[in-house]
């Protein structure tokens, strides 16, 4: 990997691969970074640590070659994509745990995940040493787990967070959804449409959080296919206040199982 960066300015975007919309705006947006001097890596590397026991690691979606294409149409210049036992060799013992941020919500609904995506980032970003690291804001709690890693380990490398690209329904994209029928996919667009209730009643003035998060459930109900992780208004630091700032980072957030799949989705509180 190294041998490939001599000096230039590099921006990289790690992945799960399956490369779709999202992660092409990603490449893209680190292709601007890097400018057409500089280096655009990808990696693409399904870890198995941030994977729980009963998840779904093996049946995970891959297609290297169909990610490679993706990759380079969207201005990537290497595709890294290490095995498991480069990543972990026999004996690996080392983690990195991110208290606090990763506590609540996708971190309690899936214990360990964030210390499998804090270490398994802090390796690529040492592998890399990227001057820039893209990562979604699809994934809101993931990024201020980064962000938090990046500040206490003084890891020397700007993180800078992508707005979720969504189908023209709303959906937010995701490789998970290819778990899903069309019809289905139709109906996983209760999770925005909820979301964006709570963004229309946040507008109306209304700062509870119990009256936001009223007005996502109230749609979330509509649906009885799924079953309801979290739906949570948060601050910039993921906490729940009883009363809501008028804070640009206040964000509300969703989890929920439709169909057999776990998706999440997240928007800004300020916009609409
Ligand atoms: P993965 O799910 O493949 O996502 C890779 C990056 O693409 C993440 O930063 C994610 O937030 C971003 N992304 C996914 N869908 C998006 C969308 N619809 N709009 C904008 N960005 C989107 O997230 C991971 O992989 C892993 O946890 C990883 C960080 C690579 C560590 O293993």
């Amino acid at each position: 990997m190294r041998a490939h960066l001599r000096d230039r300015r590099v921006a990289f975007v790690p992945t799960m691969g399956y490369l779709h919309e999202g992660h092409a705006t990603l490449i893209r947006a680190a292709r601007a970074e890097a400018g057409p001097d500089g280096l655009v890596v990808v990696s693409v590397f399904v870890n198995p640590m941030q994977f729980g026991p009963t998840e779904d690691l093996s049946r995970y979606p891959r297609d290297l070659d169909r990610d490679l294409r993706i990759a380079a149409q969207a201005g990537a210049d290497l595709l890294f994509h290490p095995d498991v036992a480069t990543m972990y060799p026999q004996g690996y013992s080392t983690s990195v745990t991110v208290t606090g941020v990763s506590d609540g919500l996708d971190g309690a609904a899936r214990p360990g995940h964030f210390t499998g995506v804090a270490t398994v980032v802090l390796k690529l970003l040492n592998l890399v040493q990227p001057d820039v690291a893209l990562f979604g804001e699809k994934d809101w709690q993931q990024l201020a787990v980064v962000r938090r890693m990046v500040r206490d380990l003084n890891v020397p490398v700007i993180i800078q967070g992508v707005p979720t690209v969504r189908a023209a329904s709303g959906l937010a994209l995701s490789s998970r959804n290819t778990y899903l029928t069309a019809a289905q996919q139709d109906r996983a667009t209760i999770l925005s449409r909820a979301l964006r209730a709570v963004q229309a009643t946040y507008a109306t003035g209304e700062r509870r959080a119990h009256a936001l998060e009223a007005a996502g459930h109230a749609v979330l109900a509509q649906e009885p296919e799924l079953t309801l992780d979290y739906l949570t208004v948060v601050g910039g630091d993921m906490q729940t206040p009883e009363i809501m700032d008028n804070d640009p980072m206040n964000r509300v957030l969703v989890a929920a199982r439709l169909f057999g799949v776990r998706l999440i989705d997240n928007m800004p509180l300020g916009e609409t």
